[in-house]
């Protein structure tokens, strides 16, 4: 329940965790729930890893924040240690994905002028989710959280998910394009996920014509798919990758790795922020870092993955009201025939915290250090709440509250 002080931006569950323990959480009310959500992708080392509590203890006692005007040893360690990850050549740190993706907007505006194009552009995705600041609110593709804060900003061009012939076409007509920005899979759009083959003719497509190809992993990213960045399954590398939630366990940290002509755009003064990566957020996310390599946890997402995928193909089987189980590591998604926000509230009851994103997928993203006892058990609360659900609620019932919405209509015509 929200105090009439907080804004009402939030219609939280009413729950509130006191502590946590790996991949459970322990309500303040004594209750012992399984995290199916980390902390929407952020917990990936688990609740009160030891390690990483001591190096976050160790530091506050030292120095907390010092700022951007002078040298923070830790947050050049972090910079280095990501551009061995990715493979690319530097990083401007913030405080969240959508200040990640502000800056990304910002660089390829600015790349754009440099090569002398007045009206730069950017190519967007249907469906995607880039965060909810203004320019990053105007590059999602959910008119539901555009409406009402109209005028948008301007300079976005968007496309069909998975659609190289869409922005090959753009490419003919278009000279003002400088990027294209896409997630490597659609997180709050409903786990969707680019084809490899598609990343790499985009990639091919933005080198061709000097377009930036900017990939958003703030949720697919640091092994939540169980490589690193999610586009390295593809083969690829992009010029710009945005980063954030898993990365700082939990301490407010934002990313923007940048590559190649990308990586020499801004000089002093383009862009900046006070608290962006200080000393205490960087020793989080770099212990985050050594405890995922030290813990082996990107092969771990992979196999609980696939175990969680097996075990709902067969707990879930021959329910005609399941439409599809998808995703890669622990970024899953169960998609159902009928919207199923009230599944949430029903497997909380049965012990198990999850979310539903774009209204009828079921989302898990569990700590990535859940191991196989704890992946069963997650199935079986899941598959639970969702029988009871399909069994109380039915399609036509749910369906028409969604109905009564007063954003459907405009979202119906806006899209
Ligand atoms: C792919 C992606 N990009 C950006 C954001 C925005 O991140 P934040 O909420 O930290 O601003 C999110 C948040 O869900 C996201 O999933």
């Amino acid at each position: 329940m929200l105090s009439v002080h907080q804004m009402n931006t939030f219609s939280p569950q009413d729950v509130a965790f006191a502590h946590g323990e790996g991949a459970w959480l322990f309500t303040t009310d004594g209750r012992k729930i399984l995290d199916g959500l980390a902390g929407i992708a952020v917990n990936g080392v688990g609740h009160a890893h030891p390690r990483l509590v001591k190096a976050i203890a160790d530091q506050a006692g030292k120095i907390i924040h010092s700022s951007n005007l002078v040298n923070i040893p830790e947050q050049a360690a972090l910079a280095d240690k990501i551009c061995v990850l990715s493979n690319m050549d530097n990083v401007f740190f913030g405080n969240s994905g959508a200040e990640a993706n502000e800056c990304a907007i910002k660089l390829a505006r600015l790349y754009g002028h440099q090569r002398g194009i007045a009206n730069p552009q950017i190519i967007v995705m249907e469906r995607a989710w880039h965060g909810r600041t203004l320019a990053t609110l105007a590059a999602s593709g959910s008119r539901k959280a555009q409406a009402g804060f109209e005028p948008l900003v301007t300079g976005f061009i968007r496309v069909p998910y998975n659609d190289i012939a869409a922005i090959s076409s753009i490419a003919e007509h278009n000279g003002d394009v400088v990027a294209v920005l896409v997630e490597v899979l659609q997180g709050e759009g409903g786990i969707y996920q680019a084809r490899a083959d598609y990343l790499r003719e985009l990639r091919k497509l933005c080198t061709d014509k000097q377009w930036l190809m900017m990939i958003d992993e703030v949720q697919s990213g640091i092994g939540r798919t169980g490589k690193w960045f999610a586009h390295q399954w593809a083969g690829i590398v992009p010029d710009v990758m945005t980063l954030a939630k898993g990365l700082g366990s939990g301490l407010p940290i934002g990313a923007c790795v940048a590559r190649g002509a990308a990586a020499n755009v801004f000089k002093p003064g383009n862009h900046g922020t006070t608290f962006g990566a200080g000393p205490l957020v960087s020793v989080a996310a770099l212990t985050t870092l050594a405890i995922m390599e030290d813990e082996n946890l990107l092969d771990n997402a992979t196999k609980m993955g696939t175990l969680i995928k097996a075990e709902f193909a067969t707990s879930l089987s021959g329910m005609a009201s399941i439409k599809e189980i998808r995703g890669m590591g622990l970024m899953l998604g169960i998609e159902l025939d009928r919207p199923c926000a009230e599944v949430v509230k029903i497997a909380l009851d049965h012990g198990v915290f999850i979310n539903v994103t774009h209204d009828n997928v079921i989302r898990l993203l569990p700590p990535l250090t859940i191991n196989a006892a704890d992946a069963r058990e997650l199935v079986m609360r899941v598959s639970a709440a969702i029988k009871i659900f399909l069994a109380t609620l039915p399609a036509t019932s749910s369906a028409a509250q969604v109905n009564q919405s007063p954003l459907k209509n405009f979202e119906a015509a806006a899209d």
